[in-house]
């Protein structure tokens, strides 16, 4: 049960609709009025913007699609080559996932995305919020899409006072109720960009809200406060090291990860597990081989959702006939961009190229893969 709100008026909507017809952001992916959405790009754009902003996966968009044009052309693709295109993006086992999803829709579903909230629930990578939202852009199918921006709309519209995550069935519910017969897809689009654009997370820009007059917080003043959360615990932080080996010919030694796990199937230079009490006077164990390896100074930092990292970068000259030990591979620094390098990898290669030049000829800045 929603609390009775003190707003003026119940949320209609056809106002948020009015207001998406003029204020609808133009983005890549997003069928202009009176086309007919590509489920494939729907789809596409749903899952690079899991956990990414809009502005930086526009860039990933354009060159993923241009490389996979359709849902035929990505399941024929190597995975190598997918991993690559989506190298940056992070959260890598949504690329693994993505690969396997196009190979589900031809081998499954005669190459169609199915049109039916349930079926794409079923496919891989695809989850609550993605099926709805495939479900109603592509489709039109009257299904509440509801992710963070959405939560936080809806928390402020009916002031829902209980804490994230746990009201997150109350806040669908909230959802639920709202969807038109009629455009749902706009609907749901048009949800998106009122809270990317309207109803930001700070000082939202209420006096422009279609939906003023129905807002509870709003008619409280307490619309900043919204979404109420439990507290998090804070999350431990994991160290390790990296060994970035130099041969003379300008080839750096690097490995796959294992598929499933935590940047799976990117590639790495080789390094240690990476653990709360990792014993960094023993990292030199660690090593694949054996070479004059230099500590280099400072860390690498990266968060990932779960935990924040700190690497300690080690860095080693080779002879130009050194052979990479099994399982890994030399590769030239020219080719290190057709490699499946995760970003903190780049500020690891970064971190021990820029300085080992550094030590030698002039600083280089900024990354170079
Ligand atoms: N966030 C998640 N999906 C989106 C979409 N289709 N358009 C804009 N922002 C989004």
């Amino acid at each position: 049960m929603l609390p009775a709100s003190p707003a003026s008026r119940n949320p209609d909507p056809a106002d948020l609709l009015a207001w998406y017809d003029r204020h609808r952001r133009v983005l890549p992916w997003r069928a202009r009025p009176g086309e007919r959405p590509d489920p494939y790009r729907v789809w596409l754009s749903e899952i690079m913007l899991q956990q990414t902003t809009v502005q930086a996966v526009k860039p990933y968009y354009e060159a993923f699609l241009a490389r996979f044009p359709t849902v035929e052309a990505l399941a024929e693709a190597p995975s190598e080559a997918v991993m690559q295109a989506w190298a940056g993006l992070g959260y890598y086992s949504r690329a693994r996932n993505l690969h396997a999803c196009a190979k589900a829709v031809i081998e499954g579903h005669g190459g169609r995305f199915p049109a039916d909230e349930e079926a794409l629930r079923a496919l891989p990578g695809i989850g609550v919020y993605t099926a709805a939202a495939v479900a109603a852009i592509a489709f039109d199918i009257p299904a509440a899409a509801v992710d963070g921006n959405v939560e936080r709309v809806m928390t402020r519209l009916f002031a829902i006072e209980a804490p994230l995550p746990g009201s997150k069935p109350v806040i669908r519910e909230a959802a639920r109720g709202l969807v038109p017969e009629s455009r749902p897809g706009d609907f749901a689009q048009a949800l998106m960009d009122l809270g990317a654009t309207i109803c930001t997370p700070r000082r939202p820009a209420c006096a422009l809200c279609p939906w003023m007059a129905a807002c509870a917080a709003r008619a409280a003043g307490t619309q900043e406060t919204y979404p109420r959360k439990e507290k998090k615990r804070a999350r431990e932080m994991r160290r390790g090291a990296a060994f970035v080996a130099e041969r003379s010919d300008g080839a750096i030694l690097l490995r796959t990860r294992p598929a499933s796990g935590l940047l799976g199937s990117m590639a790495e230079p080789p390094g240690s597990e990476w653990r709360a009490d990792y014993p960094l006077s023993q990292a030199i164990l660690d090593a694949p081989l054996d070479a004059r390896w230099r500590k280099l100074p400072g860390v690498v930092r990266h968060v990932f959702t779960h935990f924040p990292l700190e690497v300690t970068v080690f860095h080693a000259r080779l002879a130009a006939d050194v052979q990479a030990p099994e399982g890994m591979r030399f590769t030239q620094r020219a080719a290190l961009a057709q490699e499946p390098l995760p970003s903190l990898m780049k500020k690891v290669l970064d971190h021990a190229l820029g300085r080992a030049l550094d030590a030698s000829a002039s600083p280089v800045q900024g990354s170079r893969w």
